[in-house]
């Protein structure tokens, strides 16, 4: 089968590799037809997060499935499905709990929980950035969509990650109806928090970041666009806010989060938030960071091992609290995707390209240097031939 295959940092090419196939009586093969570009792949594209050359990309899947093992009782051959990023058990004690993010059947490595397709970190799984997709646990981890999905990938493809990312982003921030919320990212999982707020019924979602194309989808969805490069996004959300601050603050950027002028700084939007967040506000981190990140150009994230100076006094001093983490997608999937069917949203408004997989090192490459109107790339393995 063709797949893209990561080789360091900004090289991925596509390769002919062994097919995947059904190694044990609960996989299903799923025939990959819509696989997206994540900000995550970024992280590991820029040699950023330790993964290791060699690998298939491609967390963002959904596809036909095409075999399944003995042992799968639910999921059939013919079925369009949805595969959340996390890959998951159902039966361990996170999973019982609903947190299927930090499976600890999954990852062989006993230190630590959670398991990706085509993930640093999180353990061995191929990515689906390619034809075929082996997909573990099939009946837990396959979600059956509607007849429908064939024809609405872009809006049904959304739900393996930042739609429901999104959504996680401002549910760790506490979100109620009728209040206001702060998002720091307008990549796509900060446009899929922005859009989660709007159908929370948020009373106002500002949306923080400095590409204009960007800042014009939140604009699109009734969002106000904040351009960091005009002035402190904390004293804009203040006077937007009546000086209180917003009640609740996603951080959908990471890490790797820099000014305006490409300057690194770990702490920069975590530090934005504590200040533009009211009083006892809420605020959820989604954007990733990582316990270590030797190549940081900041020298506290790289020595210190993932530390950073966050201003933890006025963060106490506020009583706010803090969600983080990694969304564990099945706990929204399925709910999600009614809004999908039912036509109340449609996440794939931010979708400006969709490639054969042929042409995906383009792809990353357009959307790794956040090029005007490179905002969501989707990939079909299927056309590729
Ligand atoms: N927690 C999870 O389960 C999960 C799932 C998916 C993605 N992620 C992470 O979410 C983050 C965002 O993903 P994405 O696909 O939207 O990535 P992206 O890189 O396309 O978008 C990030 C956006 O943040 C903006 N930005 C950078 N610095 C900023 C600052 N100081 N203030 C405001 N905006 C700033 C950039 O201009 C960019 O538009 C990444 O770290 C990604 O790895 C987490
Ligand atoms: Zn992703
Ligand atoms: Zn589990």
């Amino acid at each position: 089968m063709k797949a893209l295959v990561y080789e360091g940092a900004r090289s991925v090419s596509v390769k002919n590799v062994p097919d995947a196939r059904i190694e044990r009586p609960t996989d299903v093969l799923v025939s990959v037809t819509t696989t997206n570009i994540c900000g995550s792949d970024l992280h590991m594209y820029e040699g950023r997060a330790g993964m290791e050359s060699g690998r298939i990309l491609g967390h963002e899947n959904m596809g036909e499935v095409v075999a399944i093992g003995e042992g799968v009782d639910k999921v059939r051959v013919g079925d369009m499905v949805c595969l959340p990023f996390n890959i998951s058990c159902g039966f361990c004690r996170n999973c019982e709990a609903g947190k299927t993010a930090y499976c600890l059947t999954t990852n062989s490595d006993p230190l630590t929980a959670g398991a990706a397709y085509g993930f640093a970190g999180m353990g061995s799984h191929s990515g689906g950035q390619a034809e075929l997709l082996n997909v573990p646990y099939g009946d837990h981890n396959c979600l059956v969509l509607p007849e429908e999905a064939q024809e609405r990938q872009s809006d049904y493809v959304m739900l393996s990650d930042i739609f429901p990312t999104g959504w996680h982003a401002t549910e760790l921030a506490g979100l109620q109806p009728g209040e206001s919320i702060v998002i720091y990212g307008a990549g796509p999982v900060g446009l899929m928090a922005a859009l989660s707020a709007q159908l929370k019924s948020a009373a106002q979602v500002m949306v923080v970041d400095r590409h204009p194309d960007r800042l014009a989808l939140a604009e699109e969805i009734g969002a106000i666009p904040i351009d960091d490069t005009l002035g402190s996004p904390i004293d804009q959300v203040n006077q937007l806010t009546n000086g209180a601050g917003a009640d609740r603050g996603c951080e959908c950027v990471g890490y790797q989060a820099h000014d305006p002028q490409g300057d690194e700084h770990p702490n920069l939007t975590l530090n934005n938030l504590v200040h533009s967040v009211r009083f006892t506000g809420g605020i959820g981190v989604v954007g990733i960071f990582l316990p270590q990140d030797p190549h940081s150009p900041d020298r506290l994230y790289r020595e210190g091992e993932g530390e950073v100076a966050f201003d933890f006094g006025l963060h106490w001093f506020k009583g706010q609290t803090m969600g983080t983490g990694q969304c564990n997608v099945k706990a929204y999937n399925r709910l999600l995707c009614g809004l999908i069917e039912q036509g109340r949203a449609a996440p794939s408004w931010i979708v400006s390209h969709e490639l054969p997989l042929e042409q995906a090192p383009q792809g990353y490459r357009h959307f790794d240097d956040r090029e005007p109107g490179w905002t969501k790339v989707l990939l079909h393995p299927e056309e590729s031939g």
